[in-house]
């Protein structure tokens, strides 16, 4: 067997490429610097960069909410639709997302969709983890909740999807086990690493000049669309996949301290 991994250098690609490995099962990391390289933009350097994979996770970069993401995705399952299996890593109440859900289903009808909540580890290697490790934390995001959920149950769960039969398919909501705001969420982390870290809801506006004009958008975009309570409940598809609660908020932030020294 061999797996190929788009995003395999990623925050999630990364873990099910090590839960494979210690399977024995090889894999293909599909990234920009990757050998051969592996470019969403660039639909020529897709052959190369599955090679002989028999299935796939697929973790689209930037985001599946972006507009290129239905038609690189179509075309992506029509390369990879030979393939035993295809998990695809996609959003939770995201109207986009699903449409690049759908594109990929046209031409890979076997797709499996493991539709996540918004990770912990955007606070400790993502796109929050600067301004946690500074202290303070400033989104445009009021008190609506979010079951924050670990990126290693995802992995956990992909790999399950690769490597058990019957999920040729199947939809999966993955959220953690708990609703938290995030200035519960920024709480918890101050409490693990004992030090105080704020949270500030700001607005729009206020963000602006925070980082990447493409970045900044899509944050604001997905903020908008996100958090205004269609997500704010909790799923069970990291219990129906690996028959266990999912970790959590605060087992993470305890496991993950150093992250914020
Ligand atoms: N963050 C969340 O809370 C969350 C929740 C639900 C769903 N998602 C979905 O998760 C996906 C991202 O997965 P992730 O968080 O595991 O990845 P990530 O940590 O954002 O890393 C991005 C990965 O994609 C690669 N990449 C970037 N641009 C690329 C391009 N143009 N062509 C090919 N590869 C490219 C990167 O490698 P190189 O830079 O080396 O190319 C890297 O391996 C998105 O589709 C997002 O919608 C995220």
């Amino acid at each position: 067997m061999t797996t190929f991994i788009a995003g395999g250098t990623g925050k999630t690609g990364r873990r099910v490429a090590v839960r494979l490995h210690a399977r024995g099962i090889t894999t293909r990391i599909g990234s920009r610097t990757g050998t051969p390289p592996f470019d969403w933009d660039r639909p020529e350097t897709w052959e190369a960069a599955l090679g002989e994979a028999d299935r796939a996770y697929v973790a689209y970069a930037p985001d599946v909410a972006v507009p290129n993401a239905p038609d690189q995705l179509s075309g992506f399952g029509k390369a990879a639709r030979h393939l035993h299996a295809i998990t695809l890593l996609s959003g939770r109440g995201e109207p986009q997302a699903k449409q690049a859900e759908d594109a990929l289903r046209d031409t890979a009808p076997h797709a499996t969709v493991l539709r996540a909540s918004w990770f912990a580890q955007n606070f400790s290697e993502g796109l929050f983890l600067d301004a946690v490790r500074q202290g303070r934390l400033a989104l445009p995001v009021g008190d609506t909740p979010e079951p924050f959920l670990d990126a290693d149950d995802l992995a956990d769960a992909a790999v399950a999807t690769l490597t058990e039969p019957n999920h040729e398919g199947a939809s999966y909501q993955l959220t953690g086990p708990r609703l938290l705001s995030f200035a519960d969420a920024v709480q918890e982390i101050a409490e693990a690493v004992g030090r105080e870290v704020r949270f500030e809801s700001v607005s729009e506006a206020a963000m602006l000049d925070g980082g990447p004009p493409d970045e900044i958008d899509l944050v604001l975009m997905l903020f908008r669309e996100l958090f205004d309570g269609r997500n704010a409940h909790l799923d069970t598809g990291v219990q129906q996949l690996l028959g266990r609660e999912p970790r959590d908020f605060r087992t993470f932030a305890q496991a993950n301290e150093e992250a914020w020294r």
